[in-house]
């Protein structure tokens, strides 16, 4: 069975700015497993993208009472003052950089920022720098906003992390921005402040070249990875970097749809005159939420690091028991991104061969009913990527599925 990539149906025309974007493999993996789970199979579903983990209470409670409070109007244009100065005060106490309350934005979920930012600076033809495996969201933004992805593949020989001369070679006169994602969806591996140096010793040489850091997984790390962000360690880039971040993964509120910045003023400005004739503002209620959310009790971060680093090392250890894969142990995020590079070739039991990444995670879906996400969604093959933001008895049975469905493969 597939599913048509492209938005096509007789007598509509689609916009030539989105004629190249696909729905994204992710939901089709989705709504494939969906449609066998209505059908009565046993799908069990590793896509996740979102903490299964609810929202604080203390944050449920500042929203009911902002409600109460009649907080239910348009706010000001990018984020209430007291968000701004909850940012502020977040910037300052967890990454060490000051911004001024102009210098921070709030949009509808980091991808509007994400949106706001590539629709305020990119011109038809620039170039935005991103390493691969990488958050498909990327590059479809940069392509509707006029841009074009130079996808620079960074495997697990490199711990999927790009690398200098990499970035050297891949900076043109038309490079507008590079992006980079710590830790990572889909690898879940991070940069430490001695991976990013290097990087940010070529930005340094580079100084039409913008940086733009998404630190969305930041409080999902474990065995104590020292997170850094590039204008903590490098200060001389502040001026044209862009830190994202938001309240989506670490509070478990990617239904609030409240992502947030910092960066230089003028870009601030400019992304709010995208936001003005978007959203308008984002939610009110949301927003109060998120200003408890960052200024509330930060404990149960830890708590639920502890949960997830029990996930990860528990999914880790049964990969890389299975024939034919090979998983690198992430330092963050909730997810693994494993190689499935020996059991291409092989043939299934029905004789049908695996020769790319999809065509193995398709025999996963059908044949052993768990549901994961090829590498080559994520422009690099031959991968799958595991969401573990599920229950451990979940988990162990998809996994016990997975080994029994590699040793089915034949030669
Ligand atoms: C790396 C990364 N950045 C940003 C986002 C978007 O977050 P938000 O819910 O704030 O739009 C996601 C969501 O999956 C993500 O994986």
């Amino acid at each position: 069975m597939t599913i048509s990539t492209k938005i096509e149906e007789a007598g509509f025309k689609p916009a030539s700015r989105i004629a190249s974007i696909g729905v994204s493999k992710i939901l089709q993996v989705g709504a494939r497993a969906a449609a066998m789970k209505r059908d009565g199979l046993p799908v069990i579903v590793l896509g996740a993208g979102e903490p299964d983990f609810d929202t604080p209470e203390n944050v449920k409670e500042a929203a009911k009472a902002a409600i109460d409070a009649g907080e239910t109007k348009y706010t000001a244009l990018d984020g209430t003052p007291a968000l701004k100065k909850a940012i502020v005060e977040k910037f300052r106490r967890e990454n060490g950089i000051d911004y001024d309350i102009d210098e921070v934005t709030v949009a509808t979920g980091a991808k509007q920022i994400l949106f706001n930012a590539f629709m305020a600076t990119l011109d038809p033809g620039d170039e935005v720098i991103i390493p691969t495996p990488y958050w498909t969201s990327y590059s479809d933004i940069v392509e509707i906003c006029g841009g074009v992805s130079v996808l620079i593949p960074c495997d697990a020989k490199a711990n999927f992390r790009l690398q200098a001369e990499q970035l050297e070679t891949a900076i043109t006169s038309k490079t507008r921005w590079i992006l980079l994602n710590s830790p990572s969806n889909p690898s879940g591996a991070a940069y430490s402040a001695e991976d990013y140096r290097p990087l940010l010793d070529v930005l340094i040489r580079h100084p039409h070249v913008w940086l733009m850091v998404d630190d969305m997984y930041e409080h999902i790390v474990y065995d104590d990875f020292a997170v850094a962000t590039p204008v903590a360690i490098e200060p001389r880039l502040k001026n044209r970097t862009l830190t994202i971040n938001g309240v989506s993964k670490a509070y478990a509120m990617t239904g609030w749809r409240i992502g947030y910045a910092g960066g230089p003023k003028a870009l601030i400005k400019a992304m709010a005159v995208i936001q003005s004739q978007a959203t308008s503002c984002p939610c009110s209620v949301s927003q109060a939420a998120a200003v408890e959310a960052l200024n509330g009790p930060q404990k149960f971060l830890k708590e639920r690091q502890e949960s997830f680093r029990r996930r990860r090392d528990l999914v880790v250890e049964r990969l890389n028991d299975i024939d034919g894969l090979d998983c690198r142990t992430p330092e963050g995020a909730f997810y693994t991104f494993s190689s499935c590079a020996g059991v291409l070739g092989k043939l299934t039991p029905k004789g049908r061969k695996i020769e790319a990444d999809h065509d193995f995670t398709d025999y996963l879906l059908e044949e052993a009913h768990v549901a994961v996400v090829p590498g080559s969604a994520f422009g690099l093959s031959p991968y799958f990527r595991i969401s573990y933001a599920t229950s451990q008895a979940e988990l162990m049975e998809a996994l016990n599925r997975i080994k029994h469905a590699c040793s089915a493969l034949r030669n």
